[in-house]
């Protein structure tokens, strides 16, 4: 991309056509070059089955095109037209309950309902075949957030999809059997169409049956969106995306859609109550580029308030533009919100959108147009990618397996401590990319497992291969427990890590609710490479404890009470060239985890900035570097050089970010 797409979804159907003219002048005036269109539109383009009504979609498409702003266009079946829904009752998703979902809003299908489908493909063809090779049209938008209400549907269809996607993953029934354990229960099949869809039951169902559910319903979406964007190509050049939840959306796996779309986009909300929600947001970022291994678009994000949380704040002033600019620097070559113009009627009339209901005479409004004029500045950012020395471990599917029902703890949850970790790496000015625990790490200095129950043998393969050739990993407890059934590794705990962390697990000692655990540094442990000791006085501990057996590691903490009082709680093992640290227990965060991330850091020789007040987000892109003040104070980055582009002035040594605000550097 040489521009950095600007824009958002433009849903003009919802306007009279005198609105029309003036939203295409607007959009010249804020800069917007690209819109998302059609995105929910089925039930006006086809008012009833194989009758087409292009009129309106014919004339927007035009005035676009001749005001030089390019079209993202939707395909609508997101939310299918109410004549389909009578005509094919079967299509109606089915929740877990059994309960089937009526209409009246959008999502409410299975996709893996034969009708569905073929009403898919066939409004997908007159598009392709209608807009294919319109010269507005710069890409495809297919479908719109796969999975977000009809992740797993329960109806008849989706079972004997089920049974067909197990027959073809495992071929013979007892291959099956061995790989989920059916001996456990005596839960033994015949046959493939023995097997039931994991709908309410009693307590206990199969753990793996559980996570192939989770896996064919996650390949249920991408097969839909494959079948699109196979049609498409046969009457189209314009790559095709369809827009992500990263990381919101736990029922799909990201690492698997990235590899079938032609650009990876995301859609991001803040949550507007939590506090940090701009390190959230560089999370969400972080993994979106990981997943698309290099630039990425943002497909929507907020101007402002949504309508969907409990409590829907509106941005602070400067907020629109820190989390834009965020995105930017964290990889986005495209930046587009949901929506262009608020909407006046339906259920997202208090969504805020870039043309509020108050017009042009609003802060929303302003702040629209002078990004969308800073953005022309920026362009020299896009296509570079943002270079990290640490990985964090992020696997969809360990996800899945370890907040199934009965696990040691409820407190054992896998945002719960990513966010923990990845939080201390952002405060400590550490950009991250995500990986998978089979992907190639060996570019990274240090690598952090905060969460990885799950791990199959070729993950503990790559880990134990990445550590001995020289590399850094810390992991945090309940890690490489089981493989990707949910079986426990032979041996005692944790199996896929045993040799790597030189330790194993007699028990697990999971902690009451809000019981903290106090630590203290191991006598024999010392100072870090820093100077610093190992753990500073008051660490503590929270949700777990364990009677770990050291074999090769040394401790470097240990619990002073609780069930584990006087065992190691942090240990840490040199193995061939590299060194594998682990922490037993949920280091407290602002204390005993940073002390032990700032530990690895320093071993693993990873260079941070000096001086970076905290809550100043600081990322290099290719030639620019991002300064981001979320305080509400002025503060000055030292030993820094370089241009800034936006105004021209010249830094050589330390840098002003006034509070809020956004200051980008080029070399
Ligand atoms: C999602 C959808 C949009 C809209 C926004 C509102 O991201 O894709 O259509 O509903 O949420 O925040």
């Amino acid at each position: 991309m040489q521009t950095i797409r600007y824009g958002g979804d433009y849903n003009p159907e919802q306007w009279p056509e005198e609105t029309w003219l003036e939203d295409v002048r607007l959009m010249n005036e804020a800069g917007v070059n690209l819109v998302s269109l059609g995105v929910f539109n089925w039930g006006i383009i086809e008012p009833a089955r194989g009758e087409y009504d292009w009129s309106g979609l014919d004339g927007i498409v035009a005035l676009l095109h001749e005001h030089g702003i390019g079209v993202n266009m939707g395909t609508p079946t997101s939310s299918p037209p109410a004549w389909l829904r009578k005509e094919h009752p079967e299509i109606r998703l089915v929740d877990a309950d059994g309960r089937t979902l009526a209409g009246g809003s959008r999502h409410g299908v299975c996709p893996s309902a034969p009708a569905y489908r073929e009403a898919c493909a066939s409004i997908v063809e007159q598009l392709a075949v209608r807009y294919g090779n319109h010269p507005a049209v710069e890409m495809w938008h297919v479908h719109n957030e796969y999975g977000w209400a009809n992740v797993e549907c329960y109806c008849a269809a989706s079972t004997r999809a089920f049974q067909g996607w197990l027959a073809e993953q495992y071929e013979d029934v007892d291959r099956l059997n061995e790989a989920w354990g059916t001996a456990f229960w005596g839960l033994v099949y015949r046959s493939f169409d023995q097997v039931e869809a994991p709908a309410a039951a009693p307590p206990g169902v199969n753990p793996a049956l559980q996570l192939d559910w989770k896996r064919f319903s996650n390949d249920a979406h991408i097969a839909n969106y494959a079948m699109q964007r196979d049609l498409l190509a046969r009457h189209s050049q314009a790559p095709a995306t369809t827009n992500f939840m990263i990381p919101n959306c736990e029922g799909m796996d990201y690492w698997r859609w990235a590899g079938e779309v032609d650009v990876v986009s995301n859609n991001h909300y803040l949550i507007a109550e939590r506090e940090d929600h701009h390190i959230e947001l560089s999370m969400s970022a972080d993994l979106t580029r990981s997943v698309a291994g290099g630039p990425w678009m943002i497909m929507e994000h907020s101007t402002s308030a949504v309508n969907w949380q409990p409590r829907n704040i509106a941005k602070t002033p400067g907020e629109l533009r820190r989390n834009s600019l965020a995105h930017l620097a964290r990889g986005a070559d495209g930046l587009m919100f949901f929506q262009w113009r608020a909407s006046r009627a339906g259920a997202e009339k208090f969504h805020s959108a870039m043309l509020p209901h108050g017009g042009t005479d609003t802060e929303v409004w302003r702040d629209v147009a002078a990004l969308g004029a800073d953005l022309k500045a920026l362009s020299g950012v896009t296509g570079a990618d943002v270079a990290a020395d640490v990985a964090v471990l992020w696997d969809w599917e360990s996800w899945w397996a370890l907040e199934l029902e009965w696990r040691p703890s409820v407190d054992l949850r896998f945002r719960e401590r990513v966010e923990a970790y990845y939080a201390s790496l952002w405060k400590q000015h550490v950009t991250v990319d995500f990986a998978h625990p089979e992907a190639d790490l060996s570019g990274y200095r240090l690598v952090v497992a905060p969460s990885s129950y799950a791990l199959s043998d070729a993950a503990s393969k790559n880990l134990r291969g990445y550590v001995e050739n020289g590399g850094h990993l810390v992991v945090s407890y309940f890690s490489g427990i089981v493989d990707e059934h949910d079986t426990v590794h032979p041996g005692a705990h944790p199996g896929a890590l045993r040799d790597t962390l030189g330790l194993w697990i007699e028990e697990f000692h999971p902690l009451h609710e809000d019981e903290r655990l106090a630590l203290e540094a191991d006598p024999g442990a010392g100072v870090d490479a820093g100077g610093r000791p190992c753990l500073e006085g008051g660490a503590g501990g929270r949700i777990w404890s364990e009677h770990l057996r050291l074999d090769g590691a040394r401790a470097v903490a240990r619990f002073a009470a609780g069930p584990d009082a006087g065992r190691p709680a942090v240990t840490r093992h040199d193995l061939g060239r590299g060194t594998a640290w682990y922490a037993a227990t949920a280091l407290d965060e602002g204390g005993g985890l940073d002390v032990l991330l700032r530990a690895a850091l320093d071993a693993a020789g990873v260079e941070r900035p000096a001086g970076v007040p905290e809550h100043v987000e600081l990322v290099r892109r290719g030639p620019m570097i991002f300064l981001i003040n979320h305080t509400d104070q002025d503060v000055t980055v030292p030993d820094l050089r370089g241009t800034d582009v936006l105004t021209g002035a010249v830094h050589d040594g330390s840098v002003p970010v006034r509070a809020g605000e956004v200051v980008i550097l080029q070399d």
